[in-house]
């Protein structure tokens, strides 16, 4: 997988974007919630709009968004927390060049906040190397390994922010077991252990692997790990090490629990 999409992701993506278009309503008119963008420009890699997404939004509202973010990082990716995300308005010639970000964090994200159908510009597409591209549509989540070499297409079209590519993104990061039930950390890192005696045999190549194993109350994984999310690279014995999983053993508790395990490999 070179990246996955979530569409309709936030039920309140309008009450984001309404601050937004509140602020930029009236051109003539000014206020100091005007003024709070930069215009970051590195010639020849960047050229967009930006600010802290987690200061640009009243704080109830942002606050919101970001512990549904946070929240839905660490059920369906196995990851704590995001990094500080922006909030990145592309207008006439905005983009990004192609580019790693290494080593900020296992997945990159954007979660698009752009009136997507209609627009009145070309350009503004997320790519991959080398010939993915992916569409900033309204209330879309994409998450994709930043170590494939990205970028944005530019924007061409409209010098108006009203109109332009509006997205918020970071980063997922600290990968981390995660579950719901009554198992104890203990559990967890005693079933880890076993799990790296049968790694080093493995070839898993490099990248981000996230799984979820529903576990019995007898203690047993159901049924073959599910993938979550896969960005592995040259991986030859990933289905060899979900049935390594499959097998591992989790001490009787009252009731099941459902467990997130991500693995970065190759670092
Ligand atoms: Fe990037």
């Amino acid at each position: 997988m070179q990246y996955q999409t979530f569409d309709r992701f936030y039920g309140q993506a309008k009450s984001l974007r309404s601050v937004f278009d509140r602020r930029f309503k009236q051109p003539l008119h000014s206020h100091p919630e005007r003024f709070q963008w930069d215009y970051w420009h590195v010639p020849g890699e960047y050229t967009l709009l930006r600010t802290p997404a987690y200061t640009y939004f009243p704080k109830k509202v942002y606050e919101r968004f970001h512990r549904h973010l946070v929240a839905w990082g660490r059920e369906h990716l196995g990851c704590h927390d995001i990094s500080p995300p922006w909030l990145s308005c592309y207008i006439e010639g905005c983009r990004q060049e192609p580019h790693q970000d290494v080593p900020h964090g296992p997945l990159a994200f954007v979660y698009s906040l752009t009136p997507w159908k209609g627009r009145p510009f070309t350009g503004g597409e997320t790519f991959l190397k080398p010939n993915t591209r992916i569409a900033p549509e309204f209330n879309r989540l994409t998450i994709f390994n930043p170590a494939i070499v990205h970028g944005v297409r530019p924007v061409k079209g409209t010098h108006d922010p009203r109109y332009g590519r509006l997205v918020v993104h970071g980063w997922f990061v600290n990968p981390r077991p995660f579950w719901v039930g009554p198992l104890r950390i203990e559990d967890v890192r005693q079933a880890l252990e076993e799990d790296l005696q049968v790694r080093p045999n493995l070839n898993l190549g490099k990248g981000f692997l996230s799984l979820r194993l529903d576990i019995s109350a007898a203690g047993h994984v159901q049924q073959t790990p599910r993938i979550l999310v896969n960005t592995l690279q040259k991986a030859t014995d990933l289905r060899e090490f979900t049935v390594a999983l499959k097998q591992l053993k989790f001490p009787k508790c009252k009731t099941a629990s459902r467990l997130t395990l991500p693995f970065l490999i190759g670092d």
